[in-house]
Protein backbone atom coordinates (compact mmCIF):
# COMPACT_ATOMS: atom_id res chain seq x y z
CA UNK A 1 0.00 0.00 0.00
CA UNK A 2 1.43 3.45 -0.96
CA UNK A 3 3.20 5.27 1.95
CA UNK A 4 4.04 8.15 0.06
CA UNK A 5 2.19 11.28 -1.34
CA UNK A 6 0.37 10.37 -4.47
CA UNK A 7 1.83 11.94 -7.34
CA UNK A 8 -0.60 11.88 -10.83
CA UNK A 9 1.24 12.27 -14.13
CA UNK A 10 0.43 15.67 -14.49
CA UNK A 11 -1.71 17.95 -12.11
CA UNK A 12 -2.71 21.26 -13.85
CA UNK A 13 -4.59 22.83 -10.47
CA UNK A 14 -1.28 24.00 -8.97
CA UNK A 15 -0.70 26.45 -12.08
CA UNK A 16 -3.61 27.68 -12.42
CA UNK A 17 -4.63 28.72 -8.41
CA UNK A 18 -0.80 30.55 -8.88
CA UNK A 19 -2.50 32.08 -11.78
CA UNK A 20 -6.04 32.54 -11.08
CA UNK A 21 -6.47 36.13 -10.80
CA UNK A 22 -4.85 36.92 -13.99
CA UNK A 23 -6.34 33.95 -15.85
CA UNK A 24 -9.83 35.01 -14.58
CA UNK A 25 -9.60 38.38 -15.57
CA UNK A 26 -7.97 37.61 -19.01
CA UNK A 27 -11.47 35.56 -19.20
CA UNK A 28 -13.66 37.61 -17.94
CA UNK A 29 -12.34 40.53 -20.43
CA UNK A 30 -13.14 38.26 -23.58
CA UNK A 31 -16.32 37.54 -22.30
CA UNK A 32 -17.07 41.29 -21.74
CA UNK A 33 -16.03 41.97 -25.38
CA UNK A 34 -18.18 39.13 -26.46
CA UNK A 35 -15.47 38.76 -29.63
CA UNK A 36 -14.98 34.99 -29.39
CA UNK A 37 -13.36 33.98 -33.23
CA UNK A 38 -10.30 35.38 -33.89
CA UNK A 39 -10.32 38.90 -33.07
CA UNK A 40 -7.55 40.91 -31.01
CA UNK A 41 -7.03 38.84 -28.38
CA UNK A 42 -6.14 35.77 -30.89
CA UNK A 43 -3.85 38.64 -32.95
CA UNK A 44 -2.22 39.42 -29.48
CA UNK A 45 -1.29 35.99 -28.58
CA UNK A 46 0.03 35.29 -32.22
CA UNK A 47 2.31 38.25 -32.06
CA UNK A 48 3.54 36.89 -28.96
CA UNK A 49 4.10 33.43 -30.56
CA UNK A 50 6.12 35.10 -33.11
CA UNK A 51 8.84 36.40 -30.38
CA UNK A 52 8.76 33.54 -28.54
CA UNK A 53 9.24 31.27 -31.47
CA UNK A 54 11.42 33.82 -33.27
CA UNK A 55 9.61 33.63 -36.63
CA UNK A 56 7.95 36.07 -38.50
CA UNK A 57 4.43 34.33 -38.51
CA UNK A 58 2.45 32.85 -36.23
CA UNK A 59 -1.51 31.74 -36.95
CA UNK A 60 -3.55 30.17 -34.52
CA UNK A 61 -5.89 27.09 -35.45
CA UNK A 62 -8.66 24.73 -33.37
CA UNK A 63 -5.52 22.24 -32.45
CA UNK A 64 -1.84 20.56 -33.20
CA UNK A 65 -3.80 18.24 -35.16
CA UNK A 66 -5.51 20.99 -37.60
CA UNK A 67 -1.91 22.80 -37.84
CA UNK A 68 -0.47 19.66 -39.91
CA UNK A 69 -3.34 19.30 -42.01
CA UNK A 70 -3.35 23.19 -42.57
CA UNK A 71 0.77 22.92 -42.97
CA UNK A 72 -0.36 20.14 -45.51
CA UNK A 73 -2.75 21.87 -47.06
CA UNK A 74 -0.72 25.19 -47.82
CA UNK A 75 2.31 23.27 -48.68
CA UNK A 76 1.22 21.08 -51.30
CA UNK A 77 -1.95 23.08 -53.46
CA UNK A 78 -2.45 19.88 -55.54
CA UNK A 79 -3.69 17.67 -52.95
CA UNK A 80 -6.16 15.97 -52.83
CA UNK A 81 -5.92 15.57 -57.09
CA UNK A 82 -2.14 14.59 -56.24
CA UNK A 83 -1.33 11.12 -54.94
CA UNK A 84 1.86 10.50 -52.94
CA UNK A 85 4.05 10.02 -49.71
CA UNK A 86 4.95 12.17 -46.98
CA UNK A 87 7.47 10.60 -44.33
CA UNK A 88 6.94 10.76 -40.39
CA UNK A 89 8.22 8.78 -37.66
CA UNK A 90 6.35 5.68 -36.89
CA UNK A 91 7.02 5.92 -32.72
CA UNK A 92 5.04 9.53 -32.23
CA UNK A 93 0.96 10.15 -31.33
CA UNK A 94 -1.05 9.74 -33.96
CA UNK A 95 -1.59 13.28 -34.96
CA UNK A 96 1.26 13.39 -37.00
CA UNK A 97 0.19 10.30 -39.19
CA UNK A 98 -3.23 10.65 -39.37
CA UNK A 99 -3.11 14.41 -41.13
CA UNK A 100 -1.04 12.36 -43.81
CA UNK A 101 -3.38 10.00 -44.33
CA UNK A 102 -6.89 12.15 -43.76
CA UNK A 103 -5.61 14.60 -46.94
CA UNK A 104 -5.55 11.26 -49.02
CA UNK A 105 -1.40 10.44 -49.03
CA UNK A 106 0.18 8.08 -47.72
CA UNK A 107 2.49 7.65 -44.96
CA UNK A 108 5.88 5.99 -45.48
CA UNK A 109 6.84 5.34 -41.65
CA UNK A 110 10.66 5.92 -40.60
CA UNK A 111 12.09 4.50 -37.96
CA UNK A 112 13.95 6.23 -34.78
CA UNK A 113 16.78 6.78 -33.20
CA UNK A 114 17.30 4.46 -30.16
CA UNK A 115 18.80 7.08 -28.01
CA UNK A 116 17.03 10.06 -28.71
CA UNK A 117 13.26 8.52 -30.14
CA UNK A 118 13.39 10.80 -32.37
CA UNK A 119 13.01 10.04 -36.39
CA UNK A 120 16.16 8.24 -37.85
CA UNK A 121 17.80 10.16 -40.42
CA UNK A 122 19.67 7.68 -41.90
CA UNK A 123 16.44 5.98 -42.54
CA UNK A 124 14.70 8.56 -43.73
CA UNK A 125 17.06 9.36 -46.35
CA UNK A 126 16.92 5.61 -47.21
CA UNK A 127 13.11 5.76 -47.40
CA UNK A 128 12.79 8.49 -49.50
CA UNK A 129 14.89 7.39 -52.37
CA UNK A 130 12.14 4.30 -52.51
CA UNK A 131 9.71 6.93 -52.19
CA UNK A 132 8.21 7.49 -56.09
CA UNK A 133 6.65 10.34 -55.77
CA UNK A 134 7.28 12.02 -51.94
CA UNK A 135 5.65 15.35 -51.60
CA UNK A 136 6.90 16.11 -48.00
CA UNK A 137 8.62 15.06 -45.01
CA UNK A 138 7.10 15.66 -41.21
CA UNK A 139 9.80 14.98 -38.22
CA UNK A 140 8.54 15.13 -34.90
CA UNK A 141 10.65 17.07 -31.77
CA UNK A 142 9.54 14.04 -29.89
CA UNK A 143 8.82 14.73 -26.05
CA UNK A 144 10.62 17.91 -26.35
CA UNK A 145 13.58 17.35 -27.82
CA UNK A 146 14.90 18.88 -31.00
CA UNK A 147 15.13 15.65 -33.96
CA UNK A 148 18.09 15.82 -36.19
CA UNK A 149 16.59 18.30 -38.00
CA UNK A 150 19.79 19.72 -40.30
CA UNK A 151 19.95 16.06 -41.79
CA UNK A 152 16.12 15.74 -42.43
CA UNK A 153 16.54 19.16 -44.22
CA UNK A 154 19.18 17.97 -46.29
CA UNK A 155 16.97 14.90 -47.00
CA UNK A 156 14.41 17.58 -48.01
CA UNK A 157 16.80 19.68 -50.03
CA UNK A 158 17.85 16.93 -51.88
CA UNK A 159 14.57 15.57 -53.11
CA UNK A 160 13.31 18.93 -53.50
CA UNK A 161 10.69 18.52 -51.19
CA UNK A 162 9.17 20.64 -48.06
CA UNK A 163 9.95 19.83 -44.06
CA UNK A 164 6.87 20.15 -42.07
CA UNK A 165 8.03 20.29 -38.08
CA UNK A 166 6.06 19.15 -35.91
CA UNK A 167 6.59 20.57 -33.04
CA UNK A 168 3.58 20.22 -31.13
CA UNK A 169 5.64 18.81 -27.92
CA UNK A 170 8.59 20.96 -28.19
CA UNK A 171 7.65 25.06 -27.88
CA UNK A 172 11.04 26.22 -26.14
CA UNK A 173 13.13 23.77 -27.67
CA UNK A 174 15.69 24.44 -28.93
CA UNK A 175 18.29 22.23 -31.37
CA UNK A 176 22.10 21.35 -31.52
CA UNK A 177 22.67 25.07 -32.44
CA UNK A 178 20.65 27.06 -30.08
CA UNK A 179 18.11 27.73 -32.67
CA UNK A 180 13.95 27.35 -31.73
CA UNK A 181 12.64 24.22 -33.41
CA UNK A 182 10.18 24.96 -35.68
CA UNK A 183 11.36 27.65 -37.34
CA UNK A 184 13.93 25.67 -40.01
CA UNK A 185 11.56 24.13 -41.93
CA UNK A 186 8.84 25.35 -44.13
CA UNK A 187 6.41 25.55 -41.11
CA UNK A 188 6.18 24.52 -37.66
CA UNK A 189 3.52 23.50 -36.26
CA UNK A 190 2.66 22.98 -32.20
CA UNK A 191 -0.13 22.23 -30.02
CA UNK A 192 -1.88 23.65 -26.92
CA UNK A 193 -3.29 20.68 -25.74
CA UNK A 194 -3.64 21.14 -22.00
CA UNK A 195 -0.72 18.40 -21.00
CA UNK A 196 1.69 20.47 -23.56
CA UNK A 197 4.06 22.40 -21.45
CA UNK A 198 1.90 25.58 -22.94
CA UNK A 199 -1.46 24.36 -22.29
CA UNK A 200 -4.81 26.13 -22.55
CA UNK A 201 -8.11 24.86 -21.43
CA UNK A 202 -9.04 23.04 -23.91
CA UNK A 203 -8.20 22.35 -27.56
CA UNK A 204 -5.57 24.89 -29.74
CA UNK A 205 -3.10 24.70 -32.34
CA UNK A 206 -0.36 26.81 -34.45
CA UNK A 207 1.18 27.64 -37.62
CA UNK A 208 4.57 29.19 -37.77
CA UNK A 209 6.09 30.13 -40.77
CA UNK A 210 9.01 32.37 -42.43
CA UNK A 211 7.36 32.45 -45.44
CA UNK A 212 5.11 35.25 -46.12
CA UNK A 213 3.02 33.77 -48.70
CA UNK A 214 2.73 30.42 -46.85
CA UNK A 215 1.24 32.06 -44.07
CA UNK A 216 -1.18 34.10 -46.03
CA UNK A 217 -2.30 30.50 -47.45
CA UNK A 218 -2.26 29.10 -44.34
CA UNK A 219 -4.54 32.40 -42.80
CA UNK A 220 -7.09 31.45 -45.36
CA UNK A 221 -7.24 27.41 -45.33
CA UNK A 222 -8.18 27.84 -41.59
CA UNK A 223 -11.75 30.08 -42.55
CA UNK A 224 -13.06 27.48 -45.33
CA UNK A 225 -10.32 28.96 -48.22
CA UNK A 226 -12.27 32.61 -47.60
CA UNK A 227 -10.87 35.27 -49.35
CA UNK A 228 -13.02 37.76 -49.42
CA UNK A 229 -15.67 37.17 -47.63
CA UNK A 230 -17.94 34.80 -48.74
CA UNK A 231 -15.79 34.01 -52.20
CA UNK A 232 -13.63 30.59 -51.57
CA UNK A 233 -11.31 30.05 -54.57
CA UNK A 234 -10.31 26.69 -52.66
CA UNK A 235 -11.46 24.30 -50.14
CA UNK A 236 -10.13 24.96 -46.79
CA UNK A 237 -11.37 23.82 -42.87
CA UNK A 238 -12.84 25.52 -39.98
CA UNK A 239 -9.84 25.81 -37.53
CA UNK A 240 -9.59 29.10 -36.04
CA UNK A 241 -8.21 29.40 -32.00
CA UNK A 242 -10.91 30.42 -29.99
CA UNK A 243 -10.34 33.94 -28.47
CA UNK A 244 -11.27 32.21 -24.45
CA UNK A 245 -8.25 30.17 -25.19
CA UNK A 246 -5.96 32.66 -26.98
CA UNK A 247 -6.78 34.64 -23.44
CA UNK A 248 -5.84 32.18 -21.37
CA UNK A 249 -2.38 30.98 -23.25
CA UNK A 250 -1.30 34.34 -23.55
CA UNK A 251 -0.67 34.88 -19.74
CA UNK A 252 0.65 31.64 -19.56
CA UNK A 253 3.05 32.25 -22.04
CA UNK A 254 4.39 34.78 -19.65
CA UNK A 255 5.15 31.71 -17.52
CA UNK A 256 6.63 29.30 -20.10
CA UNK A 257 10.53 29.36 -19.42
CA UNK A 258 9.76 28.88 -15.53
CA UNK A 259 8.18 26.08 -16.15
CA UNK A 260 10.75 24.70 -18.62
CA UNK A 261 12.79 25.41 -15.97
CA UNK A 262 11.21 23.36 -13.28
CA UNK A 263 10.75 20.86 -15.84
CA UNK A 264 14.33 20.57 -16.31
CA UNK A 265 15.62 20.32 -13.13
CA UNK A 266 13.09 17.67 -12.29
CA UNK A 267 14.60 15.74 -14.62
CA UNK A 268 18.28 16.40 -13.38
CA UNK A 269 17.05 14.85 -9.96
CA UNK A 270 15.58 11.82 -11.68
CA UNK A 271 18.43 11.64 -14.00
CA UNK A 272 20.87 12.09 -10.67
CA UNK A 273 18.88 9.67 -8.75
CA UNK A 274 18.59 6.75 -11.27
CA UNK A 275 22.23 7.18 -12.05
CA UNK A 276 23.37 6.55 -8.33
CA UNK A 277 21.66 3.28 -8.70
CA UNK A 278 23.70 2.01 -11.35
CA UNK A 279 21.35 3.34 -14.41
CA UNK A 280 22.85 4.67 -17.86
CA UNK A 281 21.45 6.81 -20.15
CA UNK A 282 19.66 5.96 -23.46
CA UNK A 283 23.21 5.77 -25.20
CA UNK A 284 23.75 2.56 -23.86
CA UNK A 285 21.80 -0.14 -24.93
CA UNK A 286 19.82 -2.06 -22.02
CA UNK A 287 21.69 -5.17 -23.97
CA UNK A 288 24.92 -3.96 -22.21
CA UNK A 289 23.74 -5.02 -18.66
CA UNK A 290 24.24 -3.26 -15.58
CA UNK A 291 21.35 -1.33 -13.76
CA UNK A 292 18.65 -1.93 -16.18
CA UNK A 293 17.07 1.52 -15.99
CA UNK A 294 18.16 3.74 -19.19
CA UNK A 295 17.41 7.85 -18.54
CA UNK A 296 16.35 9.82 -21.74
CA UNK A 297 19.55 11.57 -23.19
CA UNK A 298 19.74 14.88 -23.96
CA UNK A 299 21.42 16.40 -26.14
CA UNK A 300 24.41 19.10 -24.30
CA UNK A 301 23.51 22.73 -24.98
CA UNK A 302 23.29 24.71 -26.65
CA UNK A 303 20.34 22.25 -27.19
CA UNK A 304 17.28 22.37 -25.02
CA UNK A 305 15.24 19.36 -24.10
CA UNK A 306 12.04 21.09 -22.55
CA UNK A 307 11.02 17.37 -21.07
CA UNK A 308 7.34 17.47 -22.41
CA UNK A 309 7.37 13.73 -21.21
CA UNK A 310 10.89 12.08 -18.95
CA UNK A 311 10.87 8.50 -20.16
CA UNK A 312 13.13 6.01 -18.85
CA UNK A 313 13.32 2.44 -20.50
CA UNK A 314 13.18 -0.49 -18.61
CA UNK A 315 13.44 -4.42 -19.94
CA UNK A 316 10.41 -5.07 -21.94
CA UNK A 317 9.33 -7.77 -19.46
CA UNK A 318 9.35 -5.36 -16.10
CA UNK A 319 7.53 -2.24 -17.75
CA UNK A 320 4.00 -3.07 -17.23
CA UNK A 321 4.60 -4.58 -13.95
CA UNK A 322 6.61 -1.14 -13.09
CA UNK A 323 3.91 0.41 -14.47
CA UNK A 324 1.49 -1.12 -12.09
CA UNK A 325 3.61 -1.56 -8.77
CA UNK A 326 3.80 2.74 -9.58
CA UNK A 327 0.25 3.07 -9.70
CA UNK A 328 -0.34 0.90 -6.18
CA UNK A 329 1.99 3.13 -4.49
CA UNK A 330 0.09 6.13 -5.95
CA UNK A 331 1.92 7.19 -8.84
CA UNK A 332 0.64 8.19 -12.51
CA UNK A 333 2.58 7.10 -15.49
CA UNK A 334 2.01 6.71 -19.10
CA UNK A 335 3.20 4.46 -22.17
CA UNK A 336 3.79 6.72 -25.43
CA UNK A 337 3.00 5.01 -27.18
CA UNK A 338 2.21 1.17 -26.94
CA UNK A 339 1.26 0.91 -30.51
CA UNK A 340 3.39 2.62 -33.32
CA UNK A 341 1.78 3.91 -36.17
CA UNK A 342 3.08 1.37 -38.59
CA UNK A 343 1.79 -1.12 -36.54
CA UNK A 344 -2.43 0.79 -36.40
CA UNK A 345 -5.17 -1.54 -37.08
CA UNK A 346 -5.67 1.83 -39.65
CA UNK A 347 -2.50 1.22 -41.67
CA UNK A 348 -2.91 -2.05 -42.07
CA UNK A 349 -3.33 -2.08 -45.77
CA UNK A 350 0.06 -0.34 -46.00
CA UNK A 351 1.84 -4.03 -45.52
CA UNK A 352 4.37 -3.46 -42.54
CA UNK A 353 5.29 -6.14 -39.93
CA UNK A 354 5.87 -5.07 -36.47
CA UNK A 355 9.63 -5.83 -37.12
CA UNK A 356 9.83 -3.44 -40.08
CA UNK A 357 10.86 -0.90 -37.77
CA UNK A 358 12.48 -2.78 -35.10
CA UNK A 359 13.35 0.75 -32.84
CA UNK A 360 10.16 1.69 -33.27
CA UNK A 361 8.65 -1.70 -31.79
CA UNK A 362 11.40 -1.96 -29.07
CA UNK A 363 10.56 1.37 -27.58
CA UNK A 364 6.95 1.14 -27.38
CA UNK A 365 7.56 -2.24 -25.34
CA UNK A 366 9.84 -0.79 -22.87
CA UNK A 367 9.37 2.90 -22.25
CA UNK A 368 7.18 4.46 -19.75
CA UNK A 369 6.88 8.07 -18.95
CA UNK A 370 7.21 9.24 -15.05
CA UNK A 371 5.28 12.31 -13.63
CA UNK A 372 7.54 15.47 -14.35
CA UNK A 373 4.85 18.46 -14.44
CA UNK A 374 6.73 21.73 -12.83
CA UNK A 375 4.47 21.83 -9.72
CA UNK A 376 5.97 18.45 -8.44
CA UNK A 377 7.42 18.74 -4.84
CA UNK A 378 10.13 17.35 -3.32
CA UNK A 379 8.60 15.10 -1.38
CA UNK A 380 6.88 13.72 -4.91
CA UNK A 381 9.71 13.65 -6.80
CA UNK A 382 11.93 12.01 -4.08
CA UNK A 383 8.51 9.39 -3.87
CA UNK A 384 8.69 8.79 -7.72
CA UNK A 385 12.66 8.29 -7.62
CA UNK A 386 12.68 6.09 -4.37
CA UNK A 387 9.75 4.02 -6.03
CA UNK A 388 11.03 3.18 -8.86
CA UNK A 389 15.05 2.22 -8.19
CA UNK A 390 13.41 0.25 -4.70
CA UNK A 391 11.41 -2.15 -7.18
CA UNK A 392 14.03 -2.03 -10.44
CA UNK A 393 16.91 -2.96 -7.96
CA UNK A 394 14.67 -6.02 -6.83
CA UNK A 395 13.86 -7.19 -9.72
CA UNK A 396 17.33 -6.60 -11.31
CA UNK A 397 18.91 -9.29 -8.90
CA UNK A 398 16.30 -11.58 -9.72
CA UNK A 399 16.90 -11.28 -13.56
CA UNK A 400 20.58 -11.43 -12.79
CA UNK A 401 19.80 -15.31 -10.92
C1 LIG B 1 3.59 14.89 -31.71
C2 LIG B 1 2.18 15.40 -31.74
N1 LIG B 1 1.65 15.81 -32.90
C3 LIG B 1 0.40 16.29 -32.98
C4 LIG B 1 -0.40 16.38 -31.87
C5 LIG B 1 -1.80 16.84 -32.02
O1 LIG B 1 -2.13 17.92 -31.23
P1 LIG B 1 -3.64 18.15 -30.75
O2 LIG B 1 -3.92 17.16 -29.67
O3 LIG B 1 -3.61 19.57 -30.25
O4 LIG B 1 -4.51 17.98 -31.91
C6 LIG B 1 0.11 15.98 -30.63
C7 LIG B 1 -0.74 16.08 -29.44
O5 LIG B 1 -0.73 15.32 -28.54
C8 LIG B 1 1.42 15.47 -30.56
O6 LIG B 1 1.94 15.07 -29.40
Amino acid sequence: MAEGPNVPLLDLKPQYLALKAEIDAAIQAVVDSQYFILGPTVSDFESDCRDYCEVPHALGCASGSDALLLALMALLPGVPHVRGQVICPSYTFFATGGAISRIGLTPVFADIDPVTYNMCPEHTAALAEECDNLLAIMPVHLYGQACDIDAILETGERHGVPVIEDAAQALGTRDSHGTMVGSRGAVGTWSFFPSKNLGGFGDGGLCTTEDPDLAERIRILRVHGMEPKYYHQEVGINSRLDALQAAVLKVKLRHLEEWHAARIDNASFYDAAFAEAGASTSMTPLSKGGFPLRTPHANPAPARHIYNQYVIRVPGELRDELRSHLSEEGIGSEIYYPVPLHMQECFADLGYAPEDLPESLRAALETIALPIYPDLTGEQRSHVANTVVSFMNQHAACMQQ
